[in-house]
């Protein structure tokens, strides 16, 4: 873990690794090192993902899959995505170090650009669209630019593709990111399902005028429109029942400058819910909230075409493996849903999908406070290892 949190290392603590930024070039290199030094085949597929193979004493078998990330939020933590990541490397190393040959061929699976939207898991399991290749990504490249960076092959996508049913399943070990284990003095987390994520990028076009000299009634400000929209998120997002959360993350106004009235504002939109009918219910409602804001000043609401991330359930009995793995450790287990995306989600196209959560300290992550115990992230590892031994031998 301290290895890797030197790339991109921020002054603050944590880092900022975005996708395609040098420090995640170091990173991925680091990590293939490793891979290889665990016995893995290694290998970067097309859509730049990179991918390590053990191979298994039953050809008829399909691949168990393991994974998880290692690019971060700019100014994010050392936990997120590296805890799952390693620990997948970790366990293959066990493996050739105990001489064991699972039936099932294993496949260690770093993905690019989870932080992005799940990129390179998306490219295994639905596929991107060229509005998705042509978007900027943290790092100021597009997708298309940063797959090439990372030795992919944007125009070669179709070959990182699987086809459902392709997989015998896929295991993704990750810290919680909320604050629930730790509350309720619970060693591990047993996902139920991952939430779905609707991204919109919001325009807001007004009129720049003097700042100084226009009247209050006659000013067309985007800014202010942008300030009523993100209070009406809040509002419309917590109107009803349930756990669905919605964020404006970014704002961008223009000009500006002190003395300039906003003429054009854009701004980031999330919505996030299990069910995908009411997140994108809440997205409706926000377009027309929106139109309605608008007109009171004048200003006009363009929201671009959303993002999805679908939701995904995990299966029955990849979660009773976990528990029954975790109990037998001596582990407390509890069964809950992920607020935060994962590349699990994706996967989950392709076939059986678990995940395991260890606590993180203060429900905090996104950040460089972001902070996991030695102790729960050995537990959570040999939770994996054993849901891993458990599934090769059902
Ligand atoms: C990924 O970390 C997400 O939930 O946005
Ligand atoms: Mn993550
Ligand atoms: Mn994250």
């Amino acid at each position: 873990m301290s290895a890797l949190s030197k790339f991109g290392a921020n002054p603050q603590g944590g880092v900022s690794r975005v996708a395609y930024s040098e420090a995640d070039l170091q990173g991925r290199a680091y990590a293939i090192s490793l891979m290889k030094d665990a016995g893995l085949d290694v290998h970067v597929d097309a859509a730049g993902n990179i991918a390590g193979a053990r191979p298994g004493s039953d050809p008829a078998l399909k691949p168990l899959l393991l994974g998880s990330h290692i690019d971060s939020v700019p100014m994010g933590g050392n936990y997120d995505g590296d805890v799952g990541s390693l620990s997948a490397i970790e366990v293959a190393q066990i493996l050739r170090e105990s001489n064991v040959t699972l039936r099932h061929p294993l496949e260690v699976l770093i993905f690019q650009n989870e932080e992005g939207g799940t990129i390179g898991s998306q490219a295994l399991g639905e596929g991107l669209s060229d509005a998705q290749l042509n978007r900027i990504s943290q790092s100021g490249k597009t997708i298309r630019e940063g797959i090439r960076l990372v030795g992919g092959d944007p125009d070669r996508l179709a070959a990182a593709r699987r086809q459902p049913g392709s997989i015998a399943g896929y295991f993704e070990l990750h810290v919680e990111q909320g604050g629930r284990l730790e509350r309720e003095k619970i060693d591990i987390g047993v996902v139920e399902g991952i939430v779905g994520i609707l991204q919109s990028e919001v325009t807001i076009e007004g009129f720049a005028n003097h700042a100084g000299t226009t009247p209050m009634d006659q000013r067309h400000d985007a800014l202010l429109s942008a300030a009523r929209f993100i209070e009406k998120v809040n509002q419309v997002v917590t109107s009803m029942p349930g756990a669905q959360v919605g964020t404006v993350g970014w704002v961008k106004a223009e000009p500006g400058a002190y003395n300039v009235i906003p003429g054009k504002v854009t701004l980031g939109l999330e919505v996030r819910d299990l069910d995908e009918q009411k997140f994108t219910g809440l997205f409706h409602r926000l377009q027309s909230e929106a139109e309605a804001l608008g007109q009171l000043n004048q200003t006009r609401f363009h929201f671009s075409e959303p993002v999805v991330n679908h939701p995904a359930l995990t299966d029955n009995g990849m979660r009773r493996l976990i528990d029954d793995a975790a109990r037998s450790l001596g582990f407390s287990t509890r069964s809950m849903p992920s607020g935060a995306g994962h590349d699990a989600q994706e996967i989950a196209r392709l076939g059986p999908i678990g995940m395991i959560f260890v606590p993180s300290i203060g429900g905090i992550s996104h950040s460089p406070k972001e902070f996991s115990r030695p102790q729960d992230i050995e537990n959570g590892a040999n939770v994996l290892l054993r849901a891993v031994l458990a599934f090769d031998k059902r």
